[in-house]
């Protein structure tokens, strides 16, 4: 199970990870951070598992990873935020998490990863998925109580390790590294670095996200299939405009705006 002291030792924060359940296993960190922020939970409580029974991915997918090999974690936010900015936080999490891996792998294995975004917030290396985030909101009225930041991570189930549906699809961090990694400090190095450009950004008002989550992101031009709710034709992305929502054109010319869909490659 991940050392909750080791994590300790490595973590210089005020705020992320001050409060912090490491478990063995649960249905889904996700689940049980969504009950502690109903409970109150402060800004910055993490939950962290060495294995979900119930792990949950984006439009009702699962999220399958081996035990103790992996991270799964929930990080809580209370953003002072109308609804409508949700979507940008969730693609700054994004953002955040391909800087602070990236200076991970640059600081503690000396080798440079260039990490790709596809909307809204998968992380790809070599067109592999290394990490996908899950968001899940508490709305009152139209302000933001609580957003819940699902992380999952492939650290250290190597490619030929990886169930069948996932060998062609999904990258461990090990499998660029050649090595296992140390997942104590990783996460505390990913707590430490999203800390501190979260404080930014809501000083800043946001204002980078899009800009800086358009520069990671090889889909603009493509012809893609667009999956809303069942409703499948194909499209070309766009843009995304200052919303975080996905522009795409369809094939008579018009203009539309995806809030939640699947965009996958033609
Ligand atoms: C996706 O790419 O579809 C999002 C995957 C998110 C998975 C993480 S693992 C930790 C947290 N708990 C969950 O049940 N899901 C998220």
């Amino acid at each position: 199970m991940l050392n909750k002291d080791r994590l300790n030792e490595k973590l210089n924060t005020n705020l992320f990870g001050k409060h912090m359940f490491c478990l063995e296993e649960i249905d889904s960190t996700n689940n049980e951070i969504l009950k502690l922020a109903r409970e109150g939970a402060p800004e910055g409580t993490v939950v962290c598992a060495d294995y979900q029974t119930a792990g949950r991915g984006r439009r009702g997918r699962k999220w399958l990873a081996a035990p103790g090999q992996n991270l799964l974690f929930s990080l809580l936010l209370r953003p002072v935020r109308e609804v409508d900015m949700s979507q940008k936080i969730t693609l700054a999490a994004a953002v955040i998490l391909a800087g602070a891996i990236e200076k991970y792998l640059t600081n503690y294995h000396n080798i440079e990863v260039n990490i790709r975004l596809k909307w809204p917030n998968d992380l790809l290396v070599k067109g592999k998925k290394v990490s996908g985030i899950l968001a899940e909101s508490i709305l009152r009225e139209k302000k933001i109580e609580a957003l819940a930041l699902g992380f999952g991570i492939n650290v250290n189930t190597p490619a030929e390790a990886q169930p069948d549906k996932l060998k062609h699809s999904a990258l461990s961090l090990t499998d660029l590294v050649k090595a296992p990694l140390d997942r104590e400090s990783l996460l505390a190095e990913i707590l430490n670095f999203a800390e501190k450009s979260y404080l930014v950004l809501e000083r800043s008002n946001y204002k980078k996200v899009v800009p800086d989550w358009k520069k990671r992101c090889d889909q603009f031009g493509q012809r893609v299939r667009i999956n809303i709710a069942g409703d499948i034709f194909d499209a070309q992305i766009n843009d995304i405009n200052h919303q975080g929502r996905l522009i795409y054109q369809t094939d008579d010319g018009q203009k539309h705006e995806l809030i939640a869909g699947d965009v996958e490659k033609v």
